[in-house]
């Protein structure tokens, strides 16, 4: 299979882990007879810098014409004071908007080996695996009007959607349980939101399509509780915008680190941006230690997702869960077992598993 991925390293340790990552996808290009290449095109502060604008019109356009893309992470103290059309963060949210990526699916899964790194109790969150699908390009953030008004006296934000935008949601939430535990979670605030209401029905017609997958409905505080409480009750989880935003920030605490999560960001026809959860981590860059996993996990999901190689993907995320089993992490995981690693130590790791 040949593939096109549009790298953007952006800021910070993006550079660092983008390179582990692009070193496992060539490995997994060589062992399965794939050929990928890795185009290379400036995001955030590094595109202010050089083309004085967070996003250039290049950088939107290859990716348009690739067949997926791997973001590393933008930001950083020098563009702090930018104003807003020059703030790194601009090119992260208008790339996920040019390229319509509606569908945010973010995994959390907890390593054995890494449980006490969480906060909460070890024996809540053993065994915890889902997924959360949060509704990306619709809802709350993006509903109009969103205003001031009365000269301040009153303000408006609107939630508000189509139909199709809740049905092809629901419908990738479906796709994805039945490719993991056959549970799908759908959480709403149908008690008070019209717009809950047309989601819980929307949900309850798309089931009679998958009969195999088993359907709940929960209202949002509740499973704010519940996702902290007994995680493992959870496959996927599938939430309007804001929702999924608060919730997965939520979820993240059961892993124990911010350097482990990935996200794929998708559309209908495959395309999708690829990026880890955590920031550019300015207090580490140019040192050499950040963690990779989480983007080298989110070039799994891109494996999945974009190009269908779940064999592929599989293999990836099997080389990440062997080497934690035998001990090896980077130092942003406070556990006092193990070795640690620095990012190339990891990468090599991986790649001799694979
Ligand atoms: P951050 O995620 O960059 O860092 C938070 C803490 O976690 C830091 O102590 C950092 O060293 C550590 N950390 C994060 N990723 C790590 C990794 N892979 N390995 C080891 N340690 C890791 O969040 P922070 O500090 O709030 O933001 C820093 C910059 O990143 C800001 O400019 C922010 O706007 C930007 N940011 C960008 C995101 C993106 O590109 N998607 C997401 C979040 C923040
Ligand atoms: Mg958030």
């Amino acid at each position: 299979m040949k593939k096109i991925i549009a790298l953007l390293p952006g800021d910070g340790i993006g550079e660092e882990v983008i390179q582990s990552a692009k070193q496992v996808l060539q490995t997994v290009a060589k062992q399965f007879g794939h050929s990928f290449v890795f185009p290379s095109y400036d995001i955030g502060g590094v595109a202010i810098d050089r083309h004085n604008t967070p996003l250039p019109e290049e950088t939107i356009a290859e990716c348009k014409g690739s067949d997926a893309v791997l973001l590393g992470a933008v930001g950083g103290p020098k563009w702090d004071q930018n104003p807003s059309h020059l703030r790194p963060e601009k090119g992260l949210l208008g790339i996920r908007k040019q390229l319509g990526l509606f569908a945010n699916l973010r995994p959390v899964k907890g390593f054995p080996e890494l449980l006490h790194a969480s906060p909460l109790k070890e024996e809540v969150v053993k065994g915890s695996d889902l997924l959360i699908v949060r509704e990306l390009t619709g809802g709350l953030y993006f509903g109009t009007p969103s205003e001031r008004r009365d000269g301040g006296r009153s303000v408006v934000d609107t939630l508000s959607y189509e139909r199709y935008e809740i049905e092809r949601i629901v419908d990738k939430a479906f796709q994805s349980a039945k490719l993991r535990r056959n549970h799908l979670t759908s959480v709403d605030k149908a008690n008070v939101l019209e717009s809950s209401k047309l989601w819980r029905e929307i949900v309850d017609k798309k089931a009679a399509e998958y009969p195999e997958v088993t359907v709940e409905h929960q209202l949002v505080d509740a499973a704010a509780m519940k996702l902290i409480t007994n995680p493992t009750a959870f496959d996927v989880i599938v939430t309007e915008n804001m929702f999924g935003d608060i919730l997965s920030d939520e979820a993240s605490v059961l892993t124990g680190s911010l350097g482990m999560l990935p996200s794929a960001s998708l559309r209908e026809d495959g395309l999708g941006l690829y990026e880890p959860v955590h920031g550019s981590a300015p207090d580490i860059a140019g040192k050499g230690v950040a963690n990779p996993l989480a983007t080298i996990l989110s070039s799994a999901l891109m494996l999945r997702h974009s190009f269908g190689l779940e064999e592929e993907a599989l293999a990836v995320e099997e080389a990440v869960r062997v080497v934690i089993e035998q001990g090896y992490h980077t130092a942003d995981l406070s556990i006092s077992n193990g070795f640690i690693v620095n990012t190339t130590e990891m990468t090599s790791h991986i790649i001799e598993q694979l």
